[in-house]
């Protein structure tokens, strides 16, 4: 079967490459030229651990081809899957500006019956709005050519995108003909014969289920984080509570861990632009607003943590470990840090800062503050003479840090851990001033 992926973003050159892998023949499009032609030279442009091998051998195999050419791509496939951006707009909606300038240029390439997928994150509506795109282009054209629509929504995690889309919890195919489900099963054969649960459903019902599912996990970290602040308070301990929660199966453990607040290229961008759909359609969505709430206050929570601690910050020098909104990718998109870093020099500190991957997006996100902000090559340089460390995002190579050599570096001793990775360590409150989250 031949596919055109259009748009190599995350979603996108994920998606191409595994479909190779499922044995179908890919074509990758996207108009930046610079990003096909170091994809042709073998260059992944993100960090996904397992994405270069599995690239390679498919390319290698002749499976997945990159090309800026959208106007051939389409008329060769009988599948075209659209996996452009939808960035946010002010008001939080999403922007559907290259969604629908692909379904435009799908629409004038279109020479015989083929399925068009969204498989980008888009508000409840977007099929349609694709269909009826493609459906002004070919009258355009004076002509009439048979077509289907169809919504497949993405929930890979980065840095685990690749094991997420070998093997799935679930597809997700929003469908109006048996015509293009049965095209949609040969797709995914590899995952129906390994008896991945399938949920077909109307277009809509599908592109709801994206939004509901991101939406429902940012609620429960921001659930799980206000139960931090009153443990804290209160002296509880958050990791104690969160297990004994997760083990009801009916809560279960997942994304109950608290920390300084979610990030990340879905759950900002995905909470707000649902909050718009209701919205415009006349219905509020309590829960999900006072989730986004709650997490801007969490990052505002960090920042205090570490001003009442340590007191006035001027001439302080704070050590931050991690920077990409999670470990295992460089992405910075809503990171924590974003919000934190800029906090704490606003209020006097200077900033040294390692990260494995997040260091040459943050240098461009943060260039206003680039004075103030040093870079370097490992843990123990950046923490050399610091006042304070923070851990802000919990890579594995950070939780077996020498803290004895650590410390021994240091000016003076405070440790906010804010992803809890020494939290079980019995010896580092004898080495540190030692701050968790949700807990004392
Ligand atoms: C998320 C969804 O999980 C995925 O299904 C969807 O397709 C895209 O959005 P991703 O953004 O890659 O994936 O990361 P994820 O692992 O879900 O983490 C998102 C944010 O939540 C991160 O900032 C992470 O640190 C935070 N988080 C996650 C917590 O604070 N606590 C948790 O228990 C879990």
């Amino acid at each position: 079967m031949k596919i055109a992926v259009i748009g190599t973003g995350y979603v996108g050159l994920v998606q191409g490459v595994i479909l190779a892998e499922f044995g179908m023949n890919v074509i990758c499009v996207d108009l930046e030229q610079n990003k096909i032609d170091s994809l042709n030279k073998g260059i992944v442009p993100i960090y996904e651990p397992g994405l270069k091998e599995i690239m390679d051998k498919n390319v290698e195999a002749g499976r997945l081809k990159f090309t800026t050419e959208v106007s051939s791509a389409i008329k060769d496939s009988q599948v075209i899957f659209i996996a452009v951006g939808t960035p946010p707009q002010e008001d939080g909606s999403a922007d559907l500006k290259h969604i629908i300038s692909v379904a435009k240029d799908i629409g004038q390439n279109l020479d015989d019956y083929k399925v068009v997928i969204n498989k980008s994150t888009v508000p409840v509506g977007t099929g349609e709005l694709v269909k009826n795109t493609i459906s002004h282009e070919l009258n355009l054209r004076a002509i009439n050519i048979d077509f289907d629509v169809a919504s497949n929504p993405e929930f890979l995690q980065e840095g685990k995108a690749v094991q997420g889309c070998l093997n799935p919890d679930r597809v997700v195919l929003g469908v109006e003909s048996n015509r293009a489900l049965d095209i949609l099963n040969k797709v995914y054969h590899a995952l129906r014969v390994r008896q991945v649960p399938f949920v077909v459903t109307d277009i809509k019902s599908a592109e709801m289920i994206k939004y509901a599912s991101n939406a429902f996990l940012a609620v429960k970290i921001s659930f799980i984080n206000e139960m931090s602040r009153l443990a804290e308070t209160v002296g509880a301990n958050t990791y104690d509570i969160a297990y004994g929660m997760g083990l009801d199966a009916r809560i279960a453990p997942e994304f109950l861990q608290c920390g300084p607040g979610y990030g990340g290229s879905c759950f900002p961008k995905d909470t707000l632009a649902i909050v718009n759909i209701a919205k415009k359609n006349n219905e509020s969505l309590k829960i999900i607003e006072a989730a986004i709430e709650a997490n801007v206050l969490q990052k505002q929570h960090m920042i205090q943590k570490i001003i009442t601690n340590m007191g006035e910050l001027t001439n302080k020098k704070i050590t931050i470990l991690g920077l990409s909104f999670k470990p295992d990718t460089d992405d910075m998109r809503d990171a924590p840090a974003l919000d934190i870093i800029p906090a704490l020099i606003k209020n006097g500190a200077t900033i040294h800062t390692y990260c494995p991957q997040g260091m040459r997006e943050t240098k461009w996100r943060l260039s206003e503050y680039a004075d103030r902000i040093t870079y370097f090559d490992d843990e123990y340089s950046a923490c050399e003479n610091a006042d304070a460390l923070v851990i802000m995002t919990q890579w594995n190579q950070f939780s077996i840090l020498d803290l004895d050599k650590i410390k021994h570096g240091m000016r003076d001793n405070y440790l906010f851990d804010l992803r809890n990775i020494f939290v079980t360590d019995n010896n580092v409150r004898n080495i540190f001033k030692y701050f968790p989250v949700g807990q004392k």
